[in-house]
């Protein structure tokens, strides 16, 4: 988004919460162009080399791979905000199996999952760079995140104090805001799809969810049981209001270190959502516990994020006061912990072989990809 929020103190020509409406037109519009005619590319996986697994994805594998060709494509050149050009030959690859998605019924949401990715332009969100298909697979290149997962991150440190989960919550809710500025619903928000950049700061990742609902609805099932909204689980249909209750699932699992509707039986997990029965660790100060209360709010009228004032309830609530929100879009700030990108900060990933096919399977399906 061009310009980005400015801070509380206001400034002129603004919509709400210092935000020049300027921006939200300028970057719905870029947006729409983008989604309406989405870009192809002449590229082929002969054209990387492999370096190393990053991720395990649910129907393929994300590498690290590097652009072995000459000359180097425009898409993989980009001008950063001094003006310099940066070339980008290695890139974070995600490989869908077609065969895969073909038998999960996800033809849909991969499709969706490109064709959003492909026209979003924000700091906090993954940067898309091409794509292409070939007979077994279909393949996303994106920008290379080396910090790891915050679900890692989160693990190791066991838990966050207030000050770091405030500090990751409000990239998030600047992305939520951009997403759901432009109709889209994420529904997949959780720690192994948020990855932390050389700077410290949070790119959210997986669009394999994402959906164009406009002011519409949504009724298919689908994110990650402890952090779905009880209103999925109902089945009566759901709107933007899930990723703010996704978003106080995970504030609450930053700063207590487990999730709060956890449970061994995913059945009890889905019985403890619909009463929306958690209950706060005594560590958490009383913001906290009230900030978590207004996003994990059943009743979507009162839920923060879904009232009047939209996700300014959010950023206005006292537990973001001390929170300068142009600071944090622009990046100002020096994250409260940088990883270390001299070492792998994907161990756990396995290597696997993309699969191979000799004609072209389910082309018809995955013809929009
Ligand atoms: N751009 C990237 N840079 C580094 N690692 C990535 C990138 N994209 C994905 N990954 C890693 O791969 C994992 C799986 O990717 P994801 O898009 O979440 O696939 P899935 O839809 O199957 O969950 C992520 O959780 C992350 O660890
Ligand atoms: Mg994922």
């Amino acid at each position: 988004m061009g310009g980005g929020p400015s801070s509380s103190s206001g400034s002129t020509s603004t919509s709400s919460e210092g935000i020049p409406s300027e921006c939200y037109k300028q970057a719905r519009e870029e947006f729409d162009s983008r989604y309406l005619t989405p870009a192809t590319f002449q590229i082929a996986y002969r054209d990387f080399q492999i370096i190393r697994p990053l991720g395990r994805g649910a129907f393929g594998s994300v590498k690290e791979v590097k652009y072995i060709r000459d000359p180097i494509p425009d898409y993989l050149q980009r001008t950063n905000s001094t003006d310099l050009t940066i070339t980008s030959t290695r890139v974070a690859l995600k490989i869908i199996n077609k065969t895969s998605a073909h038998k999960m019924k996800q033809e849909e949401h991969v499709v969706n999952e490109k064709r959003i990715l492909q026209a979003l332009n924000f700091p906090f969100i993954i940067r898309f760079y091409f794509s292409f298909k070939d007979n077994a697979n279909l393949y996303i290149g994106l920008e290379l995140i080396e910090g790891g997962e915050l679900f890692r991150h989160l693990r190791d440190s066991e838990r966050f104090d207030e000050k770091k989960a405030k500090f990751y919550a409000s990239q998030i809710i600047l992305a939520l805001e951009y997403l759901h500025l432009l109709g889209i619903v994420y529904r997949d928000l959780k720690p192994e799809n948020l990855l932390i950049d050389r700077y410290g700061y949070i790119k959210m990742c997986d669009f394999g969810f994402a959906k164009k609902i406009d002011r519409g609805k949504a009724y298919t099932l689908c994110g990650t049981p402890e952090f779905l909204a009880p209103e999925i689980i109902l089945g009566r249909g759901y709107n933007m209001g899930v990723d703010y209750w996704a978003l106080g699932v995970l504030i609450f699992e930053m700063n207590a270190g487990y999730s709060p509707f956890w449970d061994a039986d995913q059945q009890k997990i889905y019985h403890k959502i619909i009463n929306a029965k958690f209950r706060p660790r005594s560590s958490f100060t009383d913001h906290l516990t009230d900030v978590v209360r207004g996003l994990l709010q059943k009743d979507l009228t009162k839920r923060l994020g879904m009232m009047f004032n939209g996700v300014n309830d959010i950023k206005k609530h006292p537990w973001f006061r001390d929170i300068d929100w142009l600071h944090i879009f622009l990046k100002k700030l020096r994250a409260p912990w940088i990883p270390d990108i001299r070492i792998n900060n994907f161990p756990d990933a396995e290597d696997e072989e993309p699969a191979r096919s000799s004609v072209n399977l389910h082309e018809k399906e995955f013809s929009d990809f």
